[in-house]
Protein backbone atom coordinates (compact mmCIF):
# COMPACT_ATOMS: atom_id res chain seq x y z
CA UNK A 1 0.00 0.00 0.00
CA UNK A 2 1.55 3.41 -0.98
CA UNK A 3 0.16 6.92 0.88
CA UNK A 4 -0.61 8.99 -1.68
CA UNK A 5 0.79 12.52 -1.16
CA UNK A 6 -0.57 15.91 -3.00
CA UNK A 7 0.55 19.15 -2.69
CA UNK A 8 0.20 20.82 0.60
CA UNK A 9 -3.59 22.76 0.00
CA UNK A 10 -4.80 20.77 -2.48
CA UNK A 11 -6.78 18.55 -0.01
CA UNK A 12 -10.26 19.31 1.91
CA UNK A 13 -9.52 16.39 4.14
CA UNK A 14 -9.58 17.71 7.58
CA UNK A 15 -7.58 16.18 10.91
CA UNK A 16 -7.88 12.69 11.20
CA UNK A 17 -6.29 9.63 12.58
CA UNK A 18 -6.80 6.46 10.72
CA UNK A 19 -5.11 3.13 10.70
CA UNK A 20 -2.74 2.15 8.13
CA UNK A 21 -4.98 -0.03 6.13
CA UNK A 22 -7.36 3.54 5.30
CA UNK A 23 -4.62 5.24 4.58
CA UNK A 24 -4.72 4.35 0.53
CA UNK A 25 -7.77 6.94 0.53
CA UNK A 26 -6.70 9.32 2.63
CA UNK A 27 -3.96 12.60 1.65
CA UNK A 28 -1.42 13.06 3.73
CA UNK A 29 -0.59 16.85 2.41
CA UNK A 30 3.04 16.67 2.52
CA UNK A 31 4.81 17.96 -0.37
CA UNK A 32 7.47 14.94 -0.06
CA UNK A 33 7.56 11.56 -1.01
CA UNK A 34 7.06 10.16 2.41
CA UNK A 35 7.46 6.00 3.38
CA UNK A 36 4.48 4.25 3.54
CA UNK A 37 3.82 3.19 7.01
CA UNK A 38 3.96 -0.33 8.28
CA UNK A 39 1.12 -2.78 9.07
CA UNK A 40 -0.50 -1.42 12.80
CA UNK A 41 0.69 2.05 13.02
CA UNK A 42 -1.41 4.94 13.09
CA UNK A 43 -1.41 7.76 10.87
CA UNK A 44 -2.54 11.60 12.30
CA UNK A 45 -2.66 14.10 9.59
CA UNK A 46 -2.36 17.35 11.41
CA UNK A 47 -4.99 20.31 10.27
CA UNK A 48 -2.96 23.42 8.95
CA UNK A 49 -3.43 26.66 9.53
CA UNK A 50 -5.65 27.39 6.37
CA UNK A 51 -8.61 24.80 8.21
CA UNK A 52 -8.05 26.98 11.13
CA UNK A 53 -9.58 29.55 9.40
CA UNK A 54 -12.46 27.39 9.33
CA UNK A 55 -12.80 25.54 12.25
CA UNK A 56 -15.94 26.45 14.56
CA UNK A 57 -13.47 28.19 17.49
CA UNK A 58 -13.76 31.27 19.36
CA UNK A 59 -11.96 33.69 18.11
CA UNK A 60 -9.88 34.71 20.63
CA UNK A 61 -8.65 31.02 20.64
CA UNK A 62 -8.04 31.33 17.25
CA UNK A 63 -5.93 34.27 17.81
CA UNK A 64 -3.88 32.83 20.32
CA UNK A 65 -3.08 29.49 18.10
CA UNK A 66 -2.43 32.01 15.06
CA UNK A 67 0.22 33.80 17.65
CA UNK A 68 1.86 30.36 18.73
CA UNK A 69 2.15 29.38 15.29
CA UNK A 70 3.96 32.47 14.32
CA UNK A 71 6.17 31.90 17.14
CA UNK A 72 7.03 28.21 16.28
CA UNK A 73 7.87 29.44 12.64
CA UNK A 74 9.76 32.24 13.83
CA UNK A 75 11.30 31.44 17.56
CA UNK A 76 13.96 34.08 16.46
CA UNK A 77 11.47 36.98 17.73
CA UNK A 78 12.14 35.99 20.95
CA UNK A 79 16.07 35.96 20.65
CA UNK A 80 17.66 37.22 23.56
CA UNK A 81 14.88 36.72 25.34
CA UNK A 82 14.00 33.25 25.71
CA UNK A 83 16.65 32.13 22.69
CA UNK A 84 19.69 32.52 22.61
CA UNK A 85 21.55 31.05 19.33
CA UNK A 86 20.06 30.82 15.85
CA UNK A 87 17.33 28.17 15.64
CA UNK A 88 13.83 28.39 15.56
CA UNK A 89 11.25 25.52 16.48
CA UNK A 90 10.53 24.75 12.72
CA UNK A 91 14.82 24.06 12.34
CA UNK A 92 14.07 20.48 13.18
CA UNK A 93 10.83 20.63 14.05
CA UNK A 94 9.98 20.79 9.98
CA UNK A 95 7.05 21.35 7.61
CA UNK A 96 5.32 23.85 10.73
CA UNK A 97 5.73 20.89 13.29
CA UNK A 98 3.35 18.60 11.49
CA UNK A 99 5.92 16.19 9.34
CA UNK A 100 6.51 13.09 9.88
CA UNK A 101 10.16 11.92 10.55
CA UNK A 102 10.97 15.60 11.32
CA UNK A 103 9.60 15.00 15.12
CA UNK A 104 5.84 16.04 14.65
CA UNK A 105 4.85 17.79 17.67
CA UNK A 106 1.60 16.81 18.31
CA UNK A 107 2.26 13.61 20.06
CA UNK A 108 3.36 15.23 23.43
CA UNK A 109 -0.27 16.81 23.81
CA UNK A 110 -1.70 13.28 24.02
CA UNK A 111 0.84 11.85 25.90
CA UNK A 112 1.39 14.75 28.40
CA UNK A 113 1.65 14.82 31.59
CA UNK A 114 3.97 11.49 31.67
CA UNK A 115 7.03 10.56 33.22
CA UNK A 116 10.29 11.79 31.26
CA UNK A 117 13.06 9.42 31.42
CA UNK A 118 15.14 12.63 30.41
CA UNK A 119 14.42 14.81 33.92
CA UNK A 120 13.18 11.74 36.29
CA UNK A 121 9.62 13.65 37.01
CA UNK A 122 6.52 13.78 35.62
CA UNK A 123 6.17 16.91 32.67
CA UNK A 124 3.14 18.52 31.17
CA UNK A 125 2.69 20.20 27.54
CA UNK A 126 4.86 23.21 28.82
CA UNK A 127 7.74 21.66 30.42
CA UNK A 128 8.14 19.51 27.58
CA UNK A 129 8.36 22.75 25.49
CA UNK A 130 10.29 24.21 27.91
CA UNK A 131 13.09 21.18 27.97
CA UNK A 132 13.46 22.82 23.58
CA UNK A 133 13.70 26.14 25.15
CA UNK A 134 16.61 25.77 27.43
CA UNK A 135 18.46 22.99 25.30
CA UNK A 136 17.62 23.22 21.49
CA UNK A 137 17.38 27.07 21.18
CA UNK A 138 19.98 27.26 24.34
CA UNK A 139 17.42 29.29 25.97
CA UNK A 140 14.96 30.33 28.71
CA UNK A 141 11.69 28.99 28.21
CA UNK A 142 9.08 31.80 28.42
CA UNK A 143 7.55 31.52 31.89
CA UNK A 144 4.66 29.11 32.85
CA UNK A 145 1.39 30.80 31.71
CA UNK A 146 2.74 33.44 30.14
CA UNK A 147 0.91 34.68 26.84
CA UNK A 148 3.96 33.24 24.88
CA UNK A 149 3.66 29.78 26.61
CA UNK A 150 -0.05 29.56 26.54
CA UNK A 151 0.12 30.82 22.45
CA UNK A 152 2.77 27.69 21.96
CA UNK A 153 0.54 24.94 23.75
CA UNK A 154 -2.69 26.27 21.84
CA UNK A 155 -0.57 25.93 18.27
CA UNK A 156 0.58 22.26 19.54
CA UNK A 157 -2.94 21.55 20.60
CA UNK A 158 -4.52 22.86 17.24
CA UNK A 159 -2.26 19.95 15.78
CA UNK A 160 -3.15 17.10 17.76
CA UNK A 161 -6.81 18.11 16.82
CA UNK A 162 -8.92 14.42 16.34
CA UNK A 163 -6.45 12.20 18.54
CA UNK A 164 -7.15 10.47 21.78
CA UNK A 165 -5.33 11.36 25.39
CA UNK A 166 -3.20 9.14 26.73
CA UNK A 167 -2.89 7.35 23.63
CA UNK A 168 0.19 4.78 23.88
CA UNK A 169 -0.14 3.69 19.99
CA UNK A 170 2.57 3.20 17.91
CA UNK A 171 2.66 6.02 15.92
CA UNK A 172 3.35 6.83 12.28
CA UNK A 173 6.47 9.49 11.83
CA UNK A 174 7.07 9.99 15.20
CA UNK A 175 10.78 11.50 16.10
CA UNK A 176 13.50 10.78 13.72
CA UNK A 177 13.64 6.66 13.20
CA UNK A 178 16.68 5.46 12.16
CA UNK A 179 18.55 1.87 12.18
CA UNK A 180 21.60 0.68 13.75
CA UNK A 181 24.62 1.71 11.52
CA UNK A 182 25.90 -1.36 9.68
CA UNK A 183 29.50 -0.83 10.74
CA UNK A 184 30.94 1.78 13.27
CA UNK A 185 30.51 5.15 12.23
CA UNK A 186 33.48 7.22 10.32
CA UNK A 187 34.49 10.76 11.28
CA UNK A 188 36.56 10.52 8.10
CA UNK A 189 33.57 9.67 5.70
CA UNK A 190 31.21 11.80 7.81
CA UNK A 191 33.78 15.21 7.07
CA UNK A 192 33.93 14.31 3.26
CA UNK A 193 29.89 13.74 3.21
CA UNK A 194 29.60 17.00 5.42
CA UNK A 195 31.87 18.84 2.45
CA UNK A 196 30.11 17.49 -0.39
CA UNK A 197 26.24 17.63 0.92
CA UNK A 198 26.10 20.01 4.05
CA UNK A 199 28.81 22.87 3.40
CA UNK A 200 26.93 25.08 0.74
CA UNK A 201 24.47 25.35 3.56
CA UNK A 202 25.48 24.79 6.83
CA UNK A 203 29.33 26.09 5.81
CA UNK A 204 32.47 24.60 6.66
CA UNK A 205 32.81 25.38 10.28
CA UNK A 206 29.41 24.83 11.00
CA UNK A 207 28.41 28.15 11.65
CA UNK A 208 25.03 27.85 9.33
CA UNK A 209 24.45 30.92 6.56
CA UNK A 210 23.21 34.33 7.43
CA UNK A 211 21.76 36.74 5.41
CA UNK A 212 21.21 40.85 6.74
CA UNK A 213 22.49 38.94 9.87
CA UNK A 214 19.63 36.70 10.86
CA UNK A 215 20.11 33.33 10.30
CA UNK A 216 18.93 31.87 6.75
CA UNK A 217 19.91 28.31 7.44
CA UNK A 218 20.98 26.80 11.39
CA UNK A 219 24.25 26.71 13.23
CA UNK A 220 25.06 22.57 13.16
CA UNK A 221 27.91 23.42 15.40
CA UNK A 222 29.69 25.90 17.49
CA UNK A 223 28.06 28.72 19.55
CA UNK A 224 25.00 29.48 17.55
CA UNK A 225 23.96 26.20 17.52
CA UNK A 226 22.01 23.99 20.14
CA UNK A 227 23.74 22.79 23.36
CA UNK A 228 25.17 19.56 25.06
CA UNK A 229 21.77 18.49 27.13
CA UNK A 230 19.57 19.06 23.23
CA UNK A 231 18.11 15.75 22.68
CA UNK A 232 19.27 16.06 19.24
CA UNK A 233 23.22 15.86 20.26
CA UNK A 234 22.57 12.45 20.87
CA UNK A 235 24.30 10.40 17.85
CA UNK A 236 20.94 8.11 16.69
CA UNK A 237 18.78 11.04 17.59
CA UNK A 238 21.15 13.28 14.90
CA UNK A 239 21.57 10.28 12.48
CA UNK A 240 17.66 9.77 12.43
CA UNK A 241 17.31 13.66 11.87
CA UNK A 242 19.88 13.40 8.86
CA UNK A 243 18.15 10.34 7.47
CA UNK A 244 14.71 11.77 6.90
CA UNK A 245 15.25 15.21 6.36
CA UNK A 246 18.40 16.49 5.22
CA UNK A 247 19.94 17.83 2.51
CA UNK A 248 16.77 20.29 2.81
CA UNK A 249 14.37 18.70 0.77
CA UNK A 250 15.76 15.62 -0.20
CA UNK A 251 14.73 13.11 2.48
CA UNK A 252 16.25 8.93 2.90
CA UNK A 253 19.13 10.50 -0.18
CA UNK A 254 21.52 9.79 2.83
CA UNK A 255 21.90 5.91 3.88
CA UNK A 256 21.59 4.74 6.45
CA UNK A 257 25.24 4.47 7.32
CA UNK A 258 25.95 7.63 5.55
CA UNK A 259 23.71 9.90 8.05
CA UNK A 260 25.85 7.47 11.02
CA UNK A 261 29.16 9.05 9.85
CA UNK A 262 27.42 12.04 9.34
CA UNK A 263 26.24 12.30 13.16
CA UNK A 264 29.62 11.24 14.33
CA UNK A 265 31.30 14.00 12.27
CA UNK A 266 28.75 16.69 13.61
CA UNK A 267 29.02 15.38 17.21
CA UNK A 268 32.78 15.37 17.62
CA UNK A 269 32.64 18.91 17.16
CA UNK A 270 31.96 21.55 19.73
CA UNK A 271 28.73 23.74 21.13
CA UNK A 272 27.48 25.48 24.22
CA UNK A 273 27.63 23.51 27.55
CA UNK A 274 24.65 21.26 29.17
CA UNK A 275 23.07 23.59 31.08
CA UNK A 276 22.70 21.29 33.90
CA UNK A 277 26.99 21.58 34.44
CA UNK A 278 27.84 21.65 37.30
CA UNK A 279 30.95 23.12 37.36
CA UNK A 280 32.79 19.46 36.10
CA UNK A 281 32.64 17.87 33.08
CA UNK A 282 33.34 14.59 34.39
CA UNK A 283 30.78 14.53 37.04
CA UNK A 284 27.82 15.90 34.84
CA UNK A 285 28.50 13.57 32.07
CA UNK A 286 28.50 10.72 35.32
CA UNK A 287 25.40 12.38 36.54
CA UNK A 288 23.63 12.03 33.25
CA UNK A 289 24.97 9.01 31.67
CA UNK A 290 22.22 6.68 32.21
CA UNK A 291 19.52 9.03 31.59
CA UNK A 292 20.92 11.17 28.20
CA UNK A 293 24.91 11.10 27.71
CA UNK A 294 25.69 7.48 26.88
CA UNK A 295 24.43 8.64 23.88
CA UNK A 296 26.63 11.91 23.28
CA UNK A 297 30.07 12.64 23.21
CA UNK A 298 30.87 15.09 25.54
CA UNK A 299 33.17 14.63 27.97
CA UNK A 300 34.47 12.52 25.71
CA UNK A 301 37.97 13.10 23.97
CA UNK A 302 37.17 12.38 20.02
CA UNK A 303 39.76 13.66 17.70
CA UNK A 304 42.49 14.75 19.75
CA UNK A 305 40.10 17.16 22.14
CA UNK A 306 37.99 16.84 25.26
CA UNK A 307 34.71 17.82 23.86
CA UNK A 308 32.54 20.43 26.40
CA UNK A 309 36.37 21.08 27.95
CA UNK A 310 35.26 25.07 28.05
CA UNK A 311 33.51 27.69 29.80
CA UNK A 312 31.38 28.47 27.15
CA UNK A 313 27.59 28.96 27.32
CA UNK A 314 26.97 30.51 24.54
CA UNK A 315 25.18 33.66 23.82
CA UNK A 316 23.65 33.07 27.58
CA UNK A 317 24.80 35.16 30.78
CA UNK A 318 23.24 32.52 32.88
CA UNK A 319 23.95 28.72 33.30
CA UNK A 320 20.88 26.73 33.57
CA UNK A 321 16.99 28.23 33.15
CA UNK A 322 15.16 28.74 36.86
CA UNK A 323 12.09 27.39 35.81
CA UNK A 324 13.64 23.77 34.86
CA UNK A 325 13.70 22.94 38.46
CA UNK A 326 12.79 19.64 39.53
CA UNK A 327 9.59 18.73 40.57
CA UNK A 328 8.97 16.51 43.81
CA UNK A 329 5.97 15.79 46.17
CA UNK A 330 6.17 15.51 49.25
C1 LIG B 1 17.84 21.63 17.56
C2 LIG B 1 16.65 20.86 17.27
C3 LIG B 1 15.35 21.24 17.96
C4 LIG B 1 14.77 22.48 18.06
C5 LIG B 1 15.30 23.79 17.53
C6 LIG B 1 13.53 22.30 18.78
N1 LIG B 1 13.35 20.98 19.09
FE1 LIG B 1 11.72 20.15 19.97
N2 LIG B 1 12.57 18.30 19.86
C7 LIG B 1 13.84 18.04 19.36
C8 LIG B 1 14.14 16.64 19.55
C9 LIG B 1 15.43 15.95 19.14
C10 LIG B 1 13.02 16.06 20.17
C11 LIG B 1 12.84 14.59 20.57
C12 LIG B 1 12.37 13.81 19.38
C13 LIG B 1 12.32 12.33 19.66
O1 LIG B 1 11.38 11.90 20.32
O2 LIG B 1 13.22 11.62 19.19
C14 LIG B 1 12.06 17.15 20.35
C15 LIG B 1 10.80 16.96 20.92
C16 LIG B 1 9.86 17.96 21.05
C17 LIG B 1 8.52 17.73 21.53
C18 LIG B 1 7.94 16.38 21.94
C19 LIG B 1 7.53 15.59 20.73
C20 LIG B 1 7.12 14.18 21.03
O3 LIG B 1 6.82 13.43 20.09
O4 LIG B 1 7.09 13.76 22.19
C21 LIG B 1 7.89 18.95 21.53
C22 LIG B 1 6.47 19.24 21.94
C23 LIG B 1 8.85 19.93 21.04
N3 LIG B 1 10.02 19.29 20.76
C24 LIG B 1 8.59 21.28 20.89
C25 LIG B 1 9.54 22.21 20.45
C26 LIG B 1 9.31 23.64 20.41
C27 LIG B 1 8.01 24.33 20.79
C28 LIG B 1 10.45 24.22 19.93
C29 LIG B 1 10.76 25.68 19.78
C30 LIG B 1 10.66 26.48 21.01
C31 LIG B 1 11.40 23.15 19.66
N4 LIG B 1 10.81 21.96 20.01
C32 LIG B 1 12.66 23.33 19.13
C33 LIG B 1 14.68 18.94 18.74
C34 LIG B 1 14.45 20.31 18.62
C1 LIG C 1 19.85 23.62 0.82
C2 LIG C 1 20.37 23.93 2.13
C3 LIG C 1 20.67 22.78 3.07
C4 LIG C 1 21.47 21.68 2.87
C5 LIG C 1 22.22 21.31 1.59
C6 LIG C 1 21.49 20.96 4.11
N1 LIG C 1 20.72 21.59 5.04
FE1 LIG C 1 20.51 21.04 6.98
N2 LIG C 1 19.12 22.49 7.24
C7 LIG C 1 18.75 23.42 6.30
C8 LIG C 1 17.65 24.20 6.81
C9 LIG C 1 16.93 25.33 6.10
C10 LIG C 1 17.39 23.71 8.09
C11 LIG C 1 16.28 24.16 9.05
C12 LIG C 1 14.96 23.60 8.60
C13 LIG C 1 13.93 24.64 8.36
O1 LIG C 1 14.05 25.75 8.90
O2 LIG C 1 13.00 24.35 7.58
C14 LIG C 1 18.35 22.66 8.35
C15 LIG C 1 18.46 21.97 9.55
C16 LIG C 1 19.46 21.07 9.85
C17 LIG C 1 19.72 20.52 11.16
C18 LIG C 1 18.94 20.80 12.43
C19 LIG C 1 19.15 22.22 12.92
C20 LIG C 1 20.58 22.54 13.18
O3 LIG C 1 21.02 23.61 12.72
O4 LIG C 1 21.31 21.75 13.81
C21 LIG C 1 20.77 19.67 11.03
C22 LIG C 1 21.43 18.84 12.12
C23 LIG C 1 21.14 19.65 9.63
N3 LIG C 1 20.32 20.53 8.95
C24 LIG C 1 22.15 18.87 9.08
C25 LIG C 1 22.41 18.80 7.72
C26 LIG C 1 23.29 17.83 7.12
C27 LIG C 1 24.07 16.77 7.89
C28 LIG C 1 23.29 18.08 5.78
C29 LIG C 1 24.02 17.31 4.71
C30 LIG C 1 23.65 15.90 4.57
C31 LIG C 1 22.41 19.21 5.55
N4 LIG C 1 21.89 19.61 6.75
C32 LIG C 1 22.20 19.78 4.31
C33 LIG C 1 19.32 23.59 5.05
C34 LIG C 1 20.19 22.70 4.45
Amino acid sequence: MKIKITALLASLVLAISFSASALAKQELRFPINLPEAKEGQVVHVPPTMADLEDADLHPELKRTIRRGYDLFMNTQQLRGKNVFNDMTCKSCHMGEGRLPFAAPVWRAVIAMPNFRGKNQHVNNLEERIAGCFAFSMNGKPPAYGSDDMIALTAYHQWLAKGLPTFERKNFYGRGYPIEDAPKAPSYKRGEKLYADNCAICHSDDGSGMRVDGKAHFPAVWGDLSYNWGAGISRLHTLAGFVRNNMPLGQPLTMSVQESWDLAEYIDSQERPHDPRFTGDLKETRAKYLDTFHKHTYYGLKKQGRLLGDHDNFGEKDFIKPDNLRPRTYK
